[in-house]
C-alpha cells in the first residue's frame, strides 16, 4: 500500500508516494529531496532528523499519531498520509572559487568538481577564458552515507548504482541549467572527482575499489559523448574525466597538481586534500608518489555527536580560550569540521584532553547546552589525524625526505580550506615543523576541471597522470609503525 507524501525541504516542496515497507528516509531521498544521512541509514547518526505530521510504523513495529514531531527518518514506515519537513541546508559552505583558463576555444564550458560531500559547477565562455558563473551544492549522494565506502556499498547491487548514478547525473545536469538556460551552448564538459565519485558518475560499478587489491575499473582520461551521460546535451558535446592514478587517488588529485602548478615546480611539494579519505602526493616536475587514507568522515564533521556541515549555527572557529565562533551568527546548534579541529586543539591547550587523547574529567565538554565534544567524538578525530599524518610520514620515507627536504604544503579541498593550519599542526594532523610552509590552494580540483576544457589542459593531465605512482598503505608494516607513532597528541606545545 502507498500513501500520499509532502516532503518539505527548504522552500523545495515535492509531493510523492511512499510504500509502506520503504522507510521514510528511502522515500525522500528517492525523489532527490535533500536529507542529510551520514550512516546511510543504520540508526546510529541521528542526522536523518525530520519533523513528521500523519501515522507511522516505528522499527520495532509500533504505529502512533505523530503530530510535528521530531524523528528519525530513516526508522519510521508510512501508515497514512504525511507531512514531513527535512533539515535545511541553507547556509551550507561549499568551496567554489575559480580560476581563468586559457582562451580561444568555442561556445561554453561546463567544468564541475564532484566531491563525495560537495560539488561545485563553473560555466565558462571558451572564447575569452573567463567564468560566467558557478554553483555549489551537497552532493545529493550524501543521503546513501557521507563516505566513498558506504557509497560502495550501496552500489553494490544493480538498483544501488542506478540509483546513485542517476541521483548525480540529475544533479549536474539540474545545476548546468540553474547556471545556464540553453545548456545547447555547451560544447565540453569536464569532470574532476575522486575515483569512486566518477565511477558511479560513468554507472561503473565502484565494488572492486571497496576490497583489496581496490583495482578499479577504469582510470579514465578519455572523451566521451556528454548526452550518453546527461540527457539534453548536444550530440557532438564532448564529455572528459579526468584521469585517475587509483582507486583512491583520483581525477580530483591530477587536477589539483595541474591547476596548482607544482608539476612543473623544481622543488619537493607535499599536495594533500583532506575530506572523507585523506588524498596525498609528494613529488616535484620529476613525479609524484600518492597514497591516500581513509580519514573518515569526522573531519567533515560526520558522524561526531553534534557534528554537521559548515551552515548556519555550525561552530566554525574555537579560540584557544574556548570562545567560539557560530557560522550565520546565531545560537549554536553543532559543529563543522573546522571547528571540531580547533575544539581539539584548544581543549588539548587548555590541558582539558591529555596527549592520549582523554577528557580529563571524564564528561563531555560543552560550549551551550545543545553543542558538545565527546570522548568519542575526539577518539574518531585521532584515529582520523593519525591516519593523515601516517600517510604523510610514510610517502616522506619512501621518498627519502625529511621535512628540511619538503620547500611547501598545499592544503586542496572544501574542509581543508576552512581548517585552520594552526590548530592541524596542535592536534599533530600536519607536523608543525612545516606549518610556516604550509598553504591552502582552494578548489584544485575545480580549477584543474576547468582548465581540462582546453586540449592543452587535458593533453597535460594525461603527462602528470603518467607520472604518479601510488604507495597501497593498507597492507604497509611502515604505515601501521607510523600509524601508531602518530596516534598521541604530543605536539600541540610547539604551536603554541
Ligand atoms: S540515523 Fe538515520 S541515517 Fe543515520
Amino acid at each position: 500500500m502507498e500513501h500520499k507524501i509532502t516532503i518539505i525541504s527548504g522552500r523545495d516542496v515535492r509531493i510523492v508516494s511512499g510504500k509502506e515497507d520503504a522507510t521514510l528516509l528511502e522515500t525522500i531521498r528517492g525523489c532527490g529531496a535533500h536529507i542529510d544521512a551520514p550512516c546511510g541509514g543504520n540508526g546510529t547518526c541521528r542526522r536523518c532528523k525530520i519533523i513528521v505530521s500523519g501515522s507511522c510504523c516505528d522499527i520495532s513495529g509500533n504505529t502512533r499519531l505523530y503530530k510535528n514531531e521530531e524523528a528519525l527518518s530513516c526508522c519510521l514506515y508510512p501508515r497514512s498520509e504525511l507531512t514531513v519537513t527535512t533539515e535545511s541546508v541553507s547556509g551550507s559552505k561549499v568551496l567554489t572559487d575559480e580560476a581563468d583558463i586559457a582562451p580561444g576555444g568555442e561556445g561554453l564550458g561546463l567544468a564541475v568538481d564532484i566531491g563525495t560531500t560537495t560539488v561545485a559547477a563553473y560555466i565558462y565562455d571558451l572564447a575569452t577564458g573567463k567564468c560566467l558563473a558557478k554553483k555549489g551544492e551537497m552532493n545529493r549522494q550524501r543521503a546513501y552515507g557521507s563516505d566513498v565506502i558506504s557509497r560502495i556499498r550501496h552500489a553494490s547491487t544493480p538498483e544501488g548504482l542506478q540509483e546513485l548514478c542517476s541521483l548525480i547525473r540529475r544533479q549536474l545536469s539540474e545545476m548546468a541549467d540553474a547556471m545556464c538556460p540553453d545548456t545547447s551552448k555547451i560544447t565540453y564538459v569536464s569532470i574532476a572527482a575522486n575515483t569512486v565519485m566518477q565511477h558511479l558518475f560513468a554507472g561503473l560499478s565502484p565494488e572492486s575499489i571497496g576490497v583489496a587489491p581496490f583495482t578499479p575499473l577504469s582510470l579514465f582520461g578519455e572523451e566521451k559523448r556528454a548526452c550518453d551521460y546527461l540527457p539534453g546535451f548536444n550530440e557532438d558535446t564532448k564529455l572528459y574525466l579526468c584521469p585517475a592514478v587509483a582507486g583512491y587517488v583520483g581525477g580530483d588529485i591530477t587536477a589539483g597538481l595541474m591547476s596548482t602548478g607544482i608539476y612543473e615546480s623544481d622543488k619537493s611539494v607535499l599536495f594533500i586534500d583532506i575530506g572523507t579519505n585523506g588524498e596525498l602526493a609528494l613529488g616535484s616536475r620529476d613525479g609524484f608518489l600518492c597514497c591516500a587514507t581513509a580519514a573518515g568522515p569526522a573531519f567533515e564533521g560526520a558522524e561526531t555527536e553534534c557534528g554537521s556541515p559548515a551552515k548556519d549555527g555550525a561552530i566554525d572557529t574555537v579560540n584557544s580560550d574556548l570562545s567560539y565562533h557560530v557560522l550565520g551568527e546565531c545560537e549554536a546548534e553543532s559543529i563543522c569540521g573546522s571547528g571540531i579541529i580547533d575544539a581539539v586543539a584548544a581543549l588539548l591547550c587548555n590541558e582539558i584532553v591529555d596527549e592520549t587523547g582523554r577528557i580529563e574529567d571524564g564528561e563531555n565538554y560543552h560550549f551551550n547546552e545543545k553543542v558538545y565534544i565527546s570522548g568519542q567524538d575526539i577518539r574518531k578525530i585521532q584515529l582520523a589525524k593519525a591516519a593523515l599524518r601516517a600517510g604523510m610520514e610514510t610517502l616522506m620515507t619512501r621518498s627519502g625526505k625529511s621535512y628540511k627536504d619538503i620547500d611547501s604544503v598545499l592544503i586542496a579541498g572544501g574542509f581543508g580550506a576552512y581548517m585552520k593550519i594552526k590548530s592541524a599542526c596542535a592536534i599533530g594532523l600536519l607536523p608543525p615543523a612545516l606549518m610556516d610552509k604550509t598553504r591552502h590552494v582552494g578548489n584544485s580540483a575545480g580549477k584543474g576541471a576547468a582548465m581540462a576544457l582546453t586540449a592543452e589542459g587535458r593533453a597535460l593531465l594525461s603527462t602528470i597522470a603518467e607520472k604518479c605512482s601510488y604507495e597501497e598503505l593498507s597492507s604497509s608494516p611502515l604505515f601501521n609503525d607510523k600509524y601508531i607513532e602518530a596516534m598521541m597528541f604530543e605536539e600541540w606545545e610547539e604551536v603554541l
